[in-house]
């Protein structure tokens, strides 16, 4: 039975805690590590105008997403993801959410996404096609650009090749609107900058929900009026034919899958190359696994179904570097967590990043060690390790991210080496968890003989 008191506070020197961890790491992540040291794995920050309850470890973790997660709401409509996304998904709560959520469904899964692997392929090579033989590449730039038009060209069934540069600045810009800063304390402050770029990037967007609209009308014109049955294909067709769909809330849903679904995998796919040039052994080994399972072929389902080295890589890298590393709620009802009174009104933070860092559950770590995901690695509890999420809010896209970071990675070390240039990167809370200021790489082409 639950024994309720209320949160313990992070003390009345959180503010000198933050300038600790910013001092020591220049990152907040390492001023909540501090704080996690220092009162537990459950605590109230109190800074002016920001006091969320931060709560570590797979009981919350377990609550707060399944068995209590109707006592929360996701976020209020001042939040700049709110006003960026409006009625996407990610924002919904309720019937609403669980609607649009099954419209979208069948078309990531994984009978689905495998028809992707020969596409993410294509979109790879041509991304590698413009990098010289020896130079130095910003993996978080290429990464972007490669998860963009594999994103557009897959599931939304556009090339994007040739309004990639023009809509470039637009995206990051609706990145940068919804990444953590002043709002947080001052939800209206005035916001300059962005009107321009957000426009440009919906009148892009509408543009290509009336264009599919016309197609499909046309199609079922062509098939004597008939409606086809909604078969999964790809996102767009599958929102203009489901019904009750109007433009603007088929416009919110692509927006918040093309922002949900390139930025954490363009982190992802950068992280993971940050961590193998930093761990020669590991890329060696990795690099390995794809000879021998993949050689010089093109990739197949069947061998991205046996390439379980680079699978615990990547496992690894989201566990180190979650992309999304914080599960954001508001309690809607007063509450109970692991035995916290929380009242309503409370912004909760799931801290993903301190539950995969939680030395009550995993061996140093702070250590790279992609062998603790192998057949003979650590056993964990559940929902200690949740880089997508849990339970009915469970990332849409996650066995999408999973597949397109082994294709990208497996044919990147099958053609290429990859070195560090020595900068040193750290994670930076923008939207994502990036590394910061960006992944540089020289990257040599490989001679197979
Ligand atoms: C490495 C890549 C990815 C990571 C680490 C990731 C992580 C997550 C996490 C942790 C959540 C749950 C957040 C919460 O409970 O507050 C989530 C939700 C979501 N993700 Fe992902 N994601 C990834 C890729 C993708 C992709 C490729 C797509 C789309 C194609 C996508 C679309 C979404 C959407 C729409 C939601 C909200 C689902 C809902 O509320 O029902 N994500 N993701």
């Amino acid at each position: 039975m639950d024994q309720k008191c209320p949160l313990p506070v992070a003390g009345p020197e959180t503010g000198l805690t933050v300038l600790k961890g910013l001092a020591r790491e220049r990152s907040l992540l390492t001023a909540l590590e501090i704080m996690r040291d220092e009162v537990g794995p459950a605590f109230q920050i109190t800074l002016p105008g920001f006091q969320p309850a931060v709560l570590v470890g797979p009981e919350s973790n377990r609550q707060i997403m399944v068995s209590r997660r109707d006592h929360f709401c996701w976020r209020g409509p001042s939040d700049p993801v709110t006003r960026l996304l409006r009625h996407g998904v990610l924002v919904e709560d309720g019937a609403q959410h669980d609607y649009l959520r099954a419209q979208m469904e069948p078309v990531l899964q994984r009978t689905q996404v495998v028809g992707h692997i020969a596409a993410m392929q294509t979109y790879t090579d041509r991304v590698m096609d413009g990098w010289g033989d020896g130079t130095v590449m910003d993996m978080l730039v290429e990464m972007r650009r490669l998860a963009l038009l594999i994103f557009m060209g897959t599931l939304v069934d556009v090339e994007f090749g040739p309004d990639l540069e023009r809509l470039w600045r637009p995206i990051l810009r609706a990145i940068k609107y919804i990444s953590p800063g002043l709002w947080i304390i001052w939800p209206d402050m005035p916001r300059f900058g962005y009107t321009k770029p957000l426009a440009q990037l919906d009148e892009y967007l509408f543009g290509l929900v009336r264009q599919r609209r016309q197609h499909v009308t046309e199609d079922q014109r062509g098939s004597g009026g008939l409606s086809k049955a909604p078969v999964a294909g790809d996102l767009l067709t599958q929102l203009v034919r489901a019904p009750g769909m109007s433009d603007d809330l088929i416009r919110d849903q692509i927006l918040t899958m093309l922002i949900a679904g390139h930025d954490t995998s363009t982190a992802l796919l950068a992280w993971t190359l940050h961590l193998l040039a930093e761990h020669p052994s590991v890329m060696t080994q990795a690099q390995s696994e794809v000879d021998r399972v993949v050689g010089r072929a093109d990739l197949t389902l069947a061998h991205v179904d046996h390439l379980d080295y680079l699978d615990a890589v990547i496992k690894e890298t989201m566990r180190l570097y979650p992309p999304i590393h914080i599960g954001n709620r508001f309690v809607a009802e007063d509450t109970t967590i692991s035995g916290y009174d929380l009242q309503a009104g409370t912004r909760v933070m799931a801290s993903i990043y301190l539950s995969h860092r939680d030395e009550r559950y995993w061996d140093a770590p702070e250590v790279f060690h992609p062998a603790r995901f192998g057949a003979e690695g650590e056993r964990v509890p559940p929902f200690t390790y949740i880089p997508f999420g849990g339970g009915p809010r469970v990332c849409i896209g996650a066995t999408f991210a999973q597949i397109e970071a082994k294709v990208v990675l497996a044919r990147l070390l099958q053609q290429f080496t990859l070195t560090s240039d020595g900068r040193k990167v750290r994670p930076y809370m923008g939207a994502t968890l990036e590394p910061h200021p960006g992944v540089f790489l020289r990257v040599r082409r490989r001679q197979h003989s």
